[in-house]
């Protein structure tokens, strides 16, 4: 005779890469509470918004490299605006990422999004220099240290936007359903 079936265990309970021992953060009742607050029609604000400080700091290193190879004086203009735009959008972007992660108590359980926030903040504080420095002279800021520090906020939106994908992607944080209203 076949015996019944187990009663179904979470996922991360059952999870045998952690060897029997469970996380007592993830048996809290609201570990799984984790839908976006800040969206507009199921739809992240955050996540629609983090793409312009990341093409704009992709943007404001590729104008610098040209700069530096063609020395018009056009490009660092355009690097000082792209670094500028990614800094405004990217604290607007911060400040409704801070909104979600201080709102909805399952992102705040997880230590996953404050290594997010930790990073963002940081690339942001390169974005807020770079910028700063092309205030006092566009051009004269390009070598080395505002090509220097496009290269570092590149570095930081990498792993910002990485980390922020393995948010949504990996841990389900700021998704609106489970897919089964589909
Ligand atoms: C400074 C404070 C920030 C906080 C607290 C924060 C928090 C979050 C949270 C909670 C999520 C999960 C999805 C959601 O709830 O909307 C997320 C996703 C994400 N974040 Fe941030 N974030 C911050 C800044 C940034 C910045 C500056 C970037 C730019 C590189 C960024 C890039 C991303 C990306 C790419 C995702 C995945 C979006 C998707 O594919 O749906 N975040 N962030």
């Amino acid at each position: 005779m076949s015996k019944p079936p187990a009663p179904e265990a979470s996922a991360h309970e059952s999870s045998p890469s952690r060897g029997g021992l469970v996380d007592p953060i993830e048996l809290e009742p609201v570990f799984d509470d984790t839908d976006s607050k800040v969206a507009v029609g199921d739809h992240p604000v955050h996540a629609m918004l983090v793409t312009f400080p990341i093409a704009l700091t992709a943007c404001t290193f590729g104008a610098d490299a040209l700069y530096w190879w063609t020395g018009d004086a056009f490009w660092a203009r355009a690097a000082m605006w792209a670094c500028g735009g990614g800094f405004v959008l990217g604290v607007l972007a911060g400040l409704v990422g801070t909104a979600e992660l201080l709102l909805v108590r399952g992102i705040r359980q997880r230590s996953a999004s404050w290594t997010h926030f930790v990073v963002a903040v940081m690339l942001l504080s390169v974005l807020g220099a770079n910028w700063g420095l092309r205030l006092g002279g566009y051009e004269q800021a390009v070598l080395p240290w505002g090509i220097g520090l496009s290269a570092l906020a590149l570095v930081f939106t990498g792993f910002a936007g990485w980390h922020g994908g393995k948010l949504v992607f990996e841990y389900q944080l700021g998704v609106a359903s489970n897919g089964s209203d589909r």
